[in-house]
Formats: C-alpha cells, sequence, structure tokens
C-alpha cells in the first residue's frame, strides 16, 4: 500500500457559526485518487476548502504527510496542496504558456526553472504545448480544464485537489478530461477529486467516499462499491 498523503478524520467544518460539515474522513494515498461525491451541496467544496485552510476546521482532523496541517493556506501550497477551485478560470486573454508561468510563481523560481516546469506541463498535455502561443479564450472548456490543472501542477504538488473539472463539459470531453487526470497518477501525485459525473470518476478512482448531508456516508475501495452502494449512500441510506 502507498504513502497515506492527506488523512482527514471525523472533519467539522463551515462558515462563521455556521456548521455544514458535520463528520467527513478520507484518505489520499501517493499515486492514488480518491474520488469525492454527493448531491448539490452536500459539503464536498466546503470539506475542500477546510483541507486547504480556506475554512476553519472546528473538530476532527486533517493530517497531511503524518502531521496536523494547521498552516494558512498559502503555506500548504509551499508544502505541496495545489487545489483547483470549482468553475476555476483561466486568464482569457493571456497566452497558455503564460497562465502556466502564473502558476509557477508561488515557487519563486528563477527563468530556466519556470522554463523547465512548463515543458514537462507540455509533456503531460501535449495540447498545451501546440497552443502555447495562444490566447486561452481559444481553447475549449476541456482545454481550458487541462489548461487550470497545468497551471496547480506548476506549483509541484504532491497533493493535487480538483473540484469539478467535468463541470459544464460534454459527455465525450468529460471522459477525456477524466483520462488525463487518470494518467497523472503515474507521476507518483496523490489526487483528491470531486465530482458528479459520478460512472467515470468512480471508473478511474481507487478510493471512493461520499458525503450526504455534511456526513460520510460511504468509504471504501472503488473496486469494491457497487453502483447501488453508491444510490444509498447519496441519498442517505
Ligand atoms: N459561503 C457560504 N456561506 C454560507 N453557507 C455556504 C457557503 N458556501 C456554501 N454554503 C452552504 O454549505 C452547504 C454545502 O455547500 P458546498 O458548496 O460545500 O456543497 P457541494 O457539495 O460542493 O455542492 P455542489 O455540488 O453544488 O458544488 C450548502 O448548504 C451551502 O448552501
Ligand atoms: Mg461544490
Amino acid at each position: 500500500m502507498s504513502d497515506v498523503l492527506l488523512e482527514v478524520t471525523g472533519l467539522q467544518t463551515g462558515y462563521g457559526d455556521l456548521t455544514v460539515v458535520r463528520d467527513v474522513s478520507l484518505t489520499v494515498r501517493a499515486g492514488e485518487i480518491t474520488v469525492l461525491l454527493g448531491r448539490n451541496g452536500a459539503g464536498k467544496t466546503t470539506t475542500l476548502r477546510a483541507i486547504t485552510g480556506l475554512n476553519k476546521v472546528t473538530a476532527g482532523s486533517v493530517s497531511y504527510l503524518g502531521q496536523a496541517l494547521t498552516d494558512a493556506a498559502h503555506k500548504r501550497v509551499a508544502k505541496g496542496i495545489s487545489y483547483v477551485q470549482e468553475g476555476k478560470k483561466v486568464f482569457r486573454e493571456l497566452t497558455i504558456e503564460q497562465n502556466l508561468l502564473l502558476g509557477g510563481f508561488s515557487r519563486g523560481l528563477g527563468k530556466r526553472a519556470l522554463a523547465s516546469s512548463v515543458e514537462e506541463i507540455y509533456q503531460l498535455f501535449p495540447i498545451l504545448g501546440t497552443k502555447r502561443a495562444l490566447h486561452a479564450a481559444s481553447m475549449s472548456g476541456g482545454q481550458q480544464q487541462m489548461l487550470a490543472i497545468g497551471q496547480a501542477l506548476m506549483a509541484k504538488p504532491q497533493l493535487l485537489i480538483l473540484d469539478e473539472p467535468s463541470q459544464g463539459l460534454a459527455p465525450v470531453i468529460v471522459k477525456e478530461v477524466m483520462e488525463r487526470v487518470h494518467e497523472l497518477k503515474s507521476t507518483g501525485l496523490g489526487i483528491l477529486l470531486v465530482e458528479q459525473a459520478v460512472q467515470e470518476s468512480v471508473a478511474i478512482a481507487d478510493e471512493v467516499s461520499v458525503i450526504e448531508m455534511g456526513r460520510t456516508t460511504l468509504a471504501g475501495a472503488a473496486a469494491e462499491v457497487s453502483m447501488g452502494d453508491l444510490q444509498k449512500a447519496y441519498f442517505g441510506g
């Protein structure tokens, strides 16, 4: 079994005095994908916000590489946690390459190191290399999503967190985005993927976790979870 990157146990979090996540647990291992599912408003994004330091953990724990995560959000990026937020937009008037370079800013690298990081992203997503000098606005929705992921990868994460990368994409493009995400596993990256595209995301997942009304209702190995189990977990048994 690979190394545990992220361990969330009994997480409680919300907005100010409002608790919306009451009891969420999940694990992400290096080189694996954990998919986090649940209906609209179940608390998926809120969970991600607590993991990345945008919302306060009010009970339970979030640990990364065996240590409690308590740093400010920007320090978590420096620790290797990159987050592509729901509905993330790229800078449409900048070129693909400029968008990627922006993603590397947080690392404070020199020009050469940045350039070589950009080349690595082009290896992962060849379409971005082909179109590097074009405005991001010229790309399709699926390609823009890959660019957003590429931008996050420029920070050289160990843990990549993606909130609904398939949102608003046509089914055939959803499949392609999932394939690209699946390929990223081979780099040793651990991925926490929030999705509404249940079948497509479970197909690439190692672990599945379902939230219903702020509580984990199912968690386990993707290979052992049936569609029936998922349906029950979704609708609270
Ligand atoms: N900024 C906020 N202030 C107060 N309540 C919020 C805020 N953002 C979300 N909520 C509430 O928290 C609950 C969980 O929302 P969250 O965005 O985590 O759901 P989600 O599972 O990501 O849903 P979706 O699939 O629609 O993205 C919802 O009831 C929502 O109304
Ligand atoms: Mg959400």
